[in-house]
């Protein structure tokens, strides 16, 4: 592995991603020697911490990953460092400043500086502005900005900050993490498609009747209700991890596989995307909320949240896409909270043959032959199927749809890094493929907006869905509107 050296400022180091997921992440690069001598972390919060307090927070945090030799965590935790900040108090930006530019040499990391932003959203723009202003950035090595979402609450406040961050970083430089693009499967999207003549040349709207896409969690909002009932289904997962794995199934081919080029591709099928009229909206997007249920509470009942809350815990919507690949071929979404189970899977549905030749002649309600289905597992299993009509085995001739199946190893898996480790490893690197750019995020608030505006205006009837169930019966209406069905239901 070829070592990566920087000095990584983080801001809201003793908050839960950090954590849970960021500590570790680092803990893996290092053990796989992605980082090595030549890293150190500053980390910053509100809280008054020594160093020695913090190495051992981080410590705590990584104590689940097995060591490769004795003594690893311990000297990975000797590389944290902290400083407790308030961002919006500009003398606070000189302490941190100092401390950088003491801890580069210290680490020799060659003037390479990642800022990582892992806080309440409303700060973002002072810290860019702050770091720009009090001379945090290093004129030698790399400057780097990693900021975690919400990227905005719609296309304006997203604008904004967007702006913001543009006084002191280009677009080169920020990585705006969308963790679904760390997911091993979301990535196969492409190699699936762009690997396999089979796939790509059938991959359009003459063979395809409809894809699918559904992000299905069990868990209810838990203790983040305080956030979540702010936000929302739609903001919390449409506007970015549906967008950006539906960007990667409906773009074209990019001229290589480089940042840059994916990066065109993807703008350019989310500009294509059609952004609904008001009424147009209403008509193709559904929205719940969980009812109390299987032994848990209703969601208006849970600790912060408001007991008359009309925010969304569930959306299903059709999205087209106005251009020749996709002219007609409708994407159907959908997430939501207290469903039937914790799973992300892609169900791309194909036309059926035009003519079915074994259906009986003298009964025109035999419908013999199945759609093909080619279904991307995402999580928690892994893989690929494809469903194909085959004769059933016997005397006669009726047909069967059979599978043909490709599941990851549990070895496999195991070896398969985390999202944040990869994400972190390419932002490190300078690698942007894995990152929404900020016209997709422009383009998905434009399109979200609308039912945002929406939604936000009509009072909805909640609750109107039990827990354990795939949401609303609105969600089953939007696709037999159309005679079709949701391939994965209960
Ligand atoms: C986050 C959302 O972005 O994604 C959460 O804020 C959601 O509400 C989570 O639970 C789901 O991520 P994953 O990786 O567990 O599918």
């Amino acid at each position: 592995a070829t070592e990566n050296k920087a000095v990584i400022t983080l801001f809201g180091a003793t908050g839960d991603l950090a954590k849970r997921k960021l500590y570790t992440a680092l803990f893996k690069l290092y053990q796989k020697g992605y980082l090595q001598d030549h890293f150190a972390l500053l980390g910053t919060s509100r809280h008054e911490y020594s160093d020695e307090e913090f190495q051992e927070v981080v410590r705590q945090s990584i104590k689940d990953v097995e060591e490769t030799r004795t003594g690893e965590a311990q000297d990975f935790s000797k590389h944290f460092f902290y400083k407790s900040h308030d961002v919006t108090k500009p003398e606070h930006y000189t302490i941190l400043k100092k401390r950088i530019e003491e801890l580069d040499k210290q680490f020799g990391t060659e003037g390479n500086r990642l800022f990582y932003m892992s806080m309440a959203p409303q700060f973002f723009g002072t810290i860019a502005m702050n770091l720009k202003k009090q001379g945090l950035l290093s004129d030698d090595g790399f400057n780097r900005l990693v900021i975690e979402k919400p990227f905005g609450r719609d296309f304006d406040s997203a604008k904004k900050l967007n702006d913001e961050l543009s006084e002191t970083f280009n677009e080169n430089q920020i990585f705006r993490i969308d963790h679904y693009l760390g997911k091993e499967m979301v990535q196969n999207i492409q190699a699936l498609r762009f690997g396999n003549t089979i796939i790509e040349s059938l991959w359009n709207n003459r063979y395809i009747d409809n894809i699918q896409v559904t992000l299905s969690e069990k868990l209810g909002v838990e203790e983040r209700a305080g956030y979540y009932d702010h936000s929302g289904a739609l903001r919390d997962m449409v506007q970015n991890h549906i967008m950006q794995i539906v960007a990667q199934l409906a773009m074209e081919q990019p001229v290589s596989f480089t940042d840059t080029d994916v990066r065109v591709e993807k703008i350019k099928a989310l500009r294509s995307l059609r952004v609904y009229t008001p009424s147009e909206a209403a008509a193709n997007f559904v929205r719940g909320q969980y009812d109390a249920g299987d032994g848990t509470e209703a969601y208006r009942s849970a600790d912060g949240v408001d007991p008359e809350s009309g925010t969304e815990t569930f959306v299903a919507a059709k999205l087209m896409f106005d251009n020749y690949r996709w002219s007609g071929v409708p994407f159907y979404v959908r997430t939501g909270k207290k469903l039937a189970d914790k799973f992300t899977r892609i169900d791309v549905v194909f036309k059926k043959p035009l003519i079915d030749i074994f259906a009986d002649p003298r009964n025109e309600s035999d419908q013999s032959l199945n759609s093909n289905v080619l279904t991307i597992f995402v999580e928690p299993k892994s893989g690929f199927a494809m469903q194909l009509n085959a004769k059933r085995a016997g005397q006669g001739f009726t047909t069967q749809p059979v599978d043909l199946k490709y599941l990851q190893s549990d070895t496999d898996k195991k070896e398969s890094p985390e999202p944040y480790e990869r994400l972190f490893h390419d932002a490190l690197e300078g690698n942007h493929t894995n990152f929404a750019s900020w016209a997709e995020i422009a383009y998905a608030w434009k399109f979200v907006d609308v039912i945002r505006k929406l939604w936000d205006i009509e009072k909805p009837q909640f609750p109107n869905y039990t827990p354990g169930s795939m949401g609303p019966a609105a969600s089953d209406e939007l696709l037999a509107r159309d005679g079709r069905k949701w391939v994965y239901r209960l």
